[in-house]
């Protein structure tokens, strides 16, 4: 069992190696992300507020995040959490310090996913997912066996994110280098921090960080 926090700017490839993190090791995925993309879809009143935000590629607030890992993290997770796109900001990672603590769990590795920004735009814009399942699919790198069809659930709603195109991701890569970067060190020095390849084959991706867990 191991807690982690998968990080790295938008296209590193966070979600797909969650995905496969729960699949091999019965790990639990806490994407904010997609949290706050499913309160959109049904429109609460948490969707209505973040929308426009989430539509400019800037972050929501600490405080909007840090309740909806909170509410999660009372479940608790068996295999250990994954969080994917948390946190994002220091307060956040104070935040999920304190959590920690309070629940008698540890952090156990922070993995950071090193990619290049070149590839970051062809990524994101040829990105989609089953709207179905959540599998995450790539127009050229991983399109589905059958066009429009789910490899994993059979499903034939595909989606595309508002975000991801080429003037958003702008923002969206301004706010990780702002923002989220600093985490980096901050891990770091906290003796927490691996890195690995982001921009090898989604397999080896996946050994690099299965080494990593070993290791741990
Ligand atoms: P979020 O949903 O977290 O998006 P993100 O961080 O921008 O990350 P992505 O989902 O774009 O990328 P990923 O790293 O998961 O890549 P993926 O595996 O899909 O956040 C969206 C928004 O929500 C934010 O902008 C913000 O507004 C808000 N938000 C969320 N959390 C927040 C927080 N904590 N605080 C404040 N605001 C928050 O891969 C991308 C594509 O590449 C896919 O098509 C995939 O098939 C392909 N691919 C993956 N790996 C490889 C590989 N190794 N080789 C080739 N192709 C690959």
């Amino acid at each position: 069992m191991a807690n982690i926090i998968l990080l790295g700017p938008p296209g590193a490839g966070k979600g797909t190696q969650a995905k496969r993190l729960e699949e091999a090791r019965g790990m639990v995925q806490l994407s904010t992300g997609d949290m706050l993309k499913e309160a959109i879809a049904k429109g609460t009143d948490l969707g209505r507020q973040v929308e426009g935000i989430m539509a400019r590629g800037e972050l929501v607030t600490d405080e909007i995040v840090i309740g909806l890992i909170e509410a999660k993290m009372k479940d608790g997770a068996k295999g250990g959490f994954i969080f994917d796109g948390f946190p994002r900001t220091l307060k956040q990672a104070d935040a999920l310090g304190q959590l920690m603590t309070r629940m008698g769990a540890t952090l156990d590795r922070v993995i950071e996913m090193q990619v290049d920004d070149a590839v970051l735009v062809a990524r994101v814009t040829g990105r989609f997912t089953c709207g179905t399942c959540g599998e995450v699919y790539h127009d050229t790198t991983r399109p589905t066996k059958v066009p429009g069809v789910c490899d994993v659930c059979g499903g034939t709603n595909m989606k595309r994110r508002a975000d991801d195109n080429e003037e958003t991701l702008k923002t969206r890569l301004m706010e990780y280098y702002k923002k989220t970067s600093p985490l980096i060190g901050f891990y770091y020095a906290k003796g927490q921090l691996s890195a690995v390849n982001g921009l090898a084959e989604v397999d080896s991706v996946a050994e690099a960080i299965a080494s990593v867990l070993d290791k741990a």
